[in-house]
């Protein structure tokens, strides 16, 4: 099919889209490779060089923020906005809007980075930023609903894609999560006290925390899911009916499983237990999502042999697979008791991240670039070497978390004869070096697949005046 027959700019606002592409692309690079030297850190100590605003604890937020907020942001909007405007056939709402939702995010991300350099920080994981960037980011994001909700709403096409759904609870949820996580007193520019106060409060945070996994590292990439593997694989999504029932599910349960981050704490012990139950429940409507995706192949099975770019769909929807199976086993309480605290999590939360997130991301943009530029890839081969180096890279770093973070917990629970503890907490420590520095070989090797990918994707653009689209790479479409 021909491969590149988008509208024209005229009929659709892709500039904002191609902006915020560009952005993902560059704002993954820095994240990770910011991934990278924190993990590196942590192997080899010395790389702190005493100088605080490089040390350990200031820019591991900045990894965070660039890599959820930066890379996963921008490819959110950037593919929210494509996605909208096509299936409603209209144009965004507003050009003015939707440009200021770019520059605004933008500078909210690099408000965010310096304010954990300086060391201004609110300490709530993931909602760091101090209380005037907690403003800027609800102008924005109301300013994004309006948008996105404003585009639906002049849609030409009656139905509503099950992706905008997706997207839209996106939208809402993270407002919300937003605004309540982040009630806060301000006494000065840069310093403010939160609303709530103790268990109450690691409540509110992990309510926000959990829900930020469930909605923007989740539910909205599902989105992507549901319009990008259809489309590059060539086929109808499997079922419809499953993804309203998957819809549905995913956003209920979700909402109640966030105190499974706070297991064997302060706060009420039955809300552990229904944080538990729900979280057991999710696993039926992650599974579901998930093998709605995957079956979609069925019946071009032997594309997955000649395109790398539905390689990195399919694989993304493994490691989501995975990931949604791992999380509700770590959320019973028993196996939480060993698993919290321990490197168990950090491998947890980058099978999502990079198998699911980064992955479905990479593919996403690689169908993106040549539409949205109407041109054909710089390179296919790039595109396989990368996936392949993005998965040798996950499975490097996810395996040495597994074994470092079982063993932490083995060996903080282990007695001797007289019962006192066997391993002092330094023995633990040094019991970690070899994995942590293979868990920052393999984030270098992931993040060697990313710059290969900025590479690809800055000469397919730079090309893109001089070669004309129907290239391999976007021949699926
Ligand atoms: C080259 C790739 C990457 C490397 C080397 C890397 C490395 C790291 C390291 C060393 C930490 C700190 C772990 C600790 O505190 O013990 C971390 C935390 C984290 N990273 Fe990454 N990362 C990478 C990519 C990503 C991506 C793409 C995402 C999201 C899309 C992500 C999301 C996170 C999150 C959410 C945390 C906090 C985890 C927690 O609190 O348990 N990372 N990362
Ligand atoms: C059914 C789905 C899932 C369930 C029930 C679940 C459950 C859990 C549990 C029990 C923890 C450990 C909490 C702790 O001991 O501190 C956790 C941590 C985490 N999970 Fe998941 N998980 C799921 C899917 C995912 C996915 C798909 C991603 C990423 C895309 C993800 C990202 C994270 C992050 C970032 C954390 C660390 C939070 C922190 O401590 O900073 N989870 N999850």
């Amino acid at each position: 099919m021909a491969s590149v027959a988008i509208g024209s700019s005229e009929q659709y606002n892709y500039d904002v889209v191609r902006k915020f592409t560009i952005m993902a692309l560059i704002w993954g690079a820095v994240g990770m490779l910011v991934g990278v030297f924190i993990a590196s850190e942590l192997a080899w100590p010395f790389l702190n060089f005493d100088f605080p605003y490089i040390t350990f604890g200031r820019i591991r937020p900045v990894h965070t923020g660039a890599v959820i907020f930066g890379f996963g942001g921008s490819a959110l909007f950037a593919t929210s906005y494509y996605v909208v405007q096509r299936t409603c056939q209209a144009r965004l709402l507003s050009d003015g809007m939707a440009a200021f939702t770019f520059w605004g995010w933008q500078l909210i991300i690099v408000l965010a980075a310096l304010g954990d350099v300086l060391g201004y920080s609110q300490g709530r994981e993931y909602a760091e930023m101090e209380w005037p960037i907690d403003l800027l980011i609800a102008v924005v994001w109301v300013t994004y609903a309006i948008v996105y909700i404003g585009t639906i709403m002049k849609r030409k096409e009656p139905h509503i894609y099950v992706a905008n759904w997706f997207y839209l609870a996106f939208i809402l949820a993270v407002a919300l999560l937003h605004i309540f996580n982040n009630l806060a007193i301000p006494v000065s520019l840069t310093k403010s006290y939160p609303l709530f106060s103790g268990a109450q409060d690691a409540m509110v945070q992990w309510w926000y925390g959990h829900n930020a996994v469930g909605f923007f590292l989740t539910a909205a990439f599902l989105g992507m899911m549901y319009y990008f593997v259809p489309k590059q694989a060539g086929r109808p999504i499997y079922s419809y009916r499953l993804s309203i029932v998957h819809f549905w599910a995913l956003i209920f349960m979700y909402m109640w499983a966030g105190t499974h981050h706070l297991h064997w704490t302060a706060i009420p012990d039955w809300t552990s237990t229904l944080a538990a139950t729900f979280s057991i429940m999710l696993l039926m409507p992650s599974w579901g999502g998930m093998i709605n995706g995957i079956m979609t192949m069925s019946g071009a099975w032997d594309k997955l042999r000649t395109d790398p770019i539905l390689r990195f769909l399919i694989v993304a929807l493994s490691f989501y697979g995975m990931s949604t199976f791992e999380g509700p086993m770590m959320s019973l309480k028993d196996v939480n008791a060993l698993s919290h605290y321990t490197d168990w999590t950090v491998g947890h939360v980058h099978s999502g991240a990079l198998g699911f997130v980064a992955m479905i991301s990479f593919g996403t943009i690689y169908h993106l670039i040549p539409r949205l530029w109407d041109t054909r890839m710089f390179s296919t081969k790039l595109i396989t070497v990368h996936f392949w180096l993005a998965t040798i890279g996950t499975l490097m770093y996810i395996t040495a978390m597994w074994i470092s973070g079982i063993m932490q917990g083995l060996m903080w629970r282990a007695y001797d004869d007289f019962g006192n503890l066997q391993y002092s907490f330094a023995e633990s420590v040094a019991a970690m070096h070899p994995y942590y520095a293979m868990r920052a070989l393999g984030g270098a090797v992931f993040l060697t697949g990313m710059i290969l990918m900025l590479y690809n994707c800055f000469m397919t653009i730079s090309q893109s005046k001089n070669v004309p689209a129907g290239g391999l790479a976007t021949s699926a479409a």
